[in-house]
């Protein structure tokens, strides 16, 4: 672990190097002093064996200022936080902004978001033109749901187990315009592909037109397998949306691999964006027949870019996009999957050893990697979070929706070996106290 001085050097360097104006300035600069060391360093350890290289993750995790919280933060599946690297160019963006803000934002900062399109376009694996950049994964979803023509009578096929802001969406089209919204209920963990492709050709009927799946589950972590869900759907002649709110900047992935024909992401989970970036991705093809939810001059427009016609809003935090992506590409996708999955497994195997303590999610690399679901016996998982946070300080997120009671626990690649054996002791502890116990009848 590196000395308070190194972490002072770090952030120091840091802040002087984040002073240009541009999308690709800093994360380079800074490997340079001190990750492209590391790099050049264990330039021949797999990202297998890089993911248990405590001395990369450490600068890695300096370059955090959520690393030092007072409280452990372990919903990264919520919301992640930035780097300060990000933040000090969303800093530096608005305070340029708030000089002359239509002068600043409109004619120099809007210069900036083809070249950020490029960028993510690299990191997606795909064509610029065919990625919108917004403000979160509910309104790149909500832009997909509400801009397909639908009639009366076709059938959408989803689950209970995706994001509530879609199904709501879904189910809003369903009462105003009569389409059908049908959904599957999965109990994950599922460690078989096949049954949950089946569970889903199974439900498909003459009159579906679309399939909606979530890339990796909120609720417990399950990775979907969106690419044969895909290949499925589309033999039948159906389209796929995929929720990827979870697994872009996660996952070491190709947008285009998995086969959808839409996609819709938050950048300010795993990428570690500013909070308020989103982005879609829509196949060429498909983008002209897709209606603009924040309506365009030009609707049936073959440009991604009417998708972005938003009105005002953060044009540095739009901006502040292009710094997560270096530092993401600064710590390189194969690895940090690799890592974060990596420290789920830490923490998820020793607790399966814990009498009273249940894990609820698969441990198998295809089918997990950042988030597992955790219980303890005698312990509702709303007082199992509180007791995490009132007496251990860890955040996490109590979840009791349909099939699935447990509390969330979400690593980033700043969280520490030794934040996880704090959350392995609290959990022991708990469940010391509270396993003989029936469900809610004691506190601490
Ligand atoms: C699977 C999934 N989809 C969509 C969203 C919505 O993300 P946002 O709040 O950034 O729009 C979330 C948020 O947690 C999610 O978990």
């Amino acid at each position: 672990m590196k000395s308070t001085t190194d972490r002072r050097s770090f952030f120091k360097k840091a802040a002087v190097l984040a002073g240009a104006f541009s999308s690709n300035s800093l994360f380079e600069q800074l490997h340079a002093a001190d990750i492209l060391a590391k790099n050049r360093q264990y330039v021949s350890l797999s990202p297998q064996e890089m993911a248990e290289n405590e001395d990369f993750w450490a600068t890695i995790q300096q370059g955090y200022p959520a690393s030092s919280s007072p409280v452990l933060n372990l919903n990264n599946g919520g919301v992640s936080p930035s780097p300060l690297l990000v933040l000090q160019a969303v800093d530096r963006y608005s305070q340029l902004s708030n000089q002359a803000p239509s002068y600043y934002m409109w004619r120099i900062l809007d210069q900036g978001r083809e070249p950020l399109r490029q960028k993510l376009a690299l990191l997606g694996g795909c064509d610029p033109d065919e990625l919108a950049i917004n403000r979160n994964a509910t309104e790149a979803l909500n832009t997909i749901i509400y801009g397909l023509d639908l009639q009366k009578g076709d059938e959408v096929i989803g689950c209970k187990q995706d994001y509530p802001n879609m199904m709501q969406a879904w189910k809003q089209r369903e009462q105003r315009e009569g389409i059908r919204y049908k959904q599957l209920s999965f109990d994950f963990p599922i460690e078989d592909d096949e049954t949950i492709v089946e569970a889903y050709r199974q439900a498909i009927s003459p009159k579906t037109k679309i399939i909606h799946v979530t890339h990796v589950i909120n609720w417990v972590g399950q990775i979907m397998p969106v690419r044969k869900i895909c290949q499925m759907a589309h033999e039948k002649g159906l389209e796929v949306i995929v929720d990827g709110a979870h697994s872009f900047g996660l996952l070491n992935f190709r947008i285009p691999d998995l086969e959808a024909d839409y996609f819709g992401t938050s950048l300010h989970k795993y990428l570690s964006a500013p909070i308020g970036t989103g982005m879609l991705w829509i196949k060429k093809e498909k983008i002209s027949k897709v209606w603009p939810l924040l309506c365009n001059g030009n609707p049936k427009s073959e440009d991604i870019r009417k998708f972005e016609t938003l009105g005002t809003r953060s044009f540095p935090l739009e901006q502040g996009i292009g710094e997560a992506v270096n530092f993401h590409n600064g710590i390189g996708a194969e690895r940090k999957e690799a890592r974060v999955r990596y420290l789920k497994n830490y923490w998820a195997e020793q607790a399966l050893g814990i009498p009273g303590v249940n894990i609820h999610t698969s441990l198998q690399p295809a089918y997990s990697c950042a988030i597992a679901g955790v219980s303890v016996d005698g312990l509702s998982p709303q007082e199992l979070e509180r007791q995490l946070l009132g007496t251990y300080k860890i955040h996490t997120t109590p979840i009791s929706y349909e099939n699935i009671h447990c509390v969330r626990v979400s690593p980033h690649v700043y969280t520490r070996l030794t934040d996880l054996d704090r959350l392995v002791a609290a959990l022991g502890e708990l469940s010391a106290a509270h396993s003989s116990q029936p469900l809610g009848q004691k506190g601490t």
